[in-house]
């Protein structure tokens, strides 16, 4: 069984606060919050605001997923009492050992993500001091794209890792996962499986979160 993490990039933004709630009332284990700057990723998509107006409506720990070059100084506007994990991309910071360190000072947990075309390998350093690794398995920027598989061997890596050094990050991933693939990546060791289209375009989201889930 994996948690989920439904993607609001996928809601129907005019009507943001009901959707969220339904999903929150299927029930699900975190809320993916993604944030776009035009500058990592070829497209905006909403900031900290749009998050905060959903505190009292989520009833769901927030999973922040920052696509935005320097994210250092935007770290505070994230943090709220429903932000569980902030999530940076390794390819997005000079000094991620520093920027790991920020996000723990701020009382919250500390996640990194990496491309699709980043090996697992650039994360040896950095292993011993998250919480999470958000393995991207589309290029991020847009929602709705074709899973890419090399993920599930990262996944694989990732998991081996932690079990042969004896750390306790999470693995999440992100990006074309819905119910064809969930099961093989449960499997592989993913511990969260975040959706966006999966969910939000399900005609049964209560289905489609059970399904992913396993
Ligand atoms: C991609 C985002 C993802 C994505 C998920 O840049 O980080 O969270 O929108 O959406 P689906 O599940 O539609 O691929
Ligand atoms: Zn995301």
């Amino acid at each position: 069984m994996a948690q989920i993490a439904p993607s609001i990039l996928s809601c129907d933004f005019a009507r943001l606060g009901e959707d969220v709630k339904d999903v929150c009332d299927i029930g699900i284990d975190y809320l993916h919050i993604d944030v776009m700057d035009g500058a990592f990723v070829p497209n905006i998509s909403f900031g900290s605001a749009v998050m905060k107006s959903l505190n009292g409506i989520a009833a769901a720990p927030y999973d922040v997923h920052l696509m935005i070059e320097n994210p250092d100084n935007l770290l505070e506007d994230f943090v709220t009492d429903n932000t569980a994990f902030i999530t940076v991309h390794q390819e997005a910071c000079r000094h991620l050992n520093r920027t790991v360190q920020h996000i723990h000072s701020l009382g919250v947990k500390a996640g990194v993500a990496i491309n699709p075309a980043t090996p697992v390998s650039v994360l040896e350093n950095i292993l011993c001091d998250v919480d999470m690794v958000l393995v991207m398995s589309v290029n991020p920027g847009f929602g709705g794209q074709k899973f890419i598989p090399v993920a599930l061997d990262k996944i694989c890596q990732l998991d081996e890792i932690r079990k042969t050094k004896g750390y306790d990050f999470l693995i999440e991933v992100d990006g074309g996962a819905g119910a064809g693939n969930a099961e093989a990546l449960r499997a592989a060791g993913c511990d969260i499986i975040v959706a966006g289209t999966a969910v939000f375009k399900a005609a049964d989201r209560k289905e489609a979160i059970t399904l992913i889930k396993g």
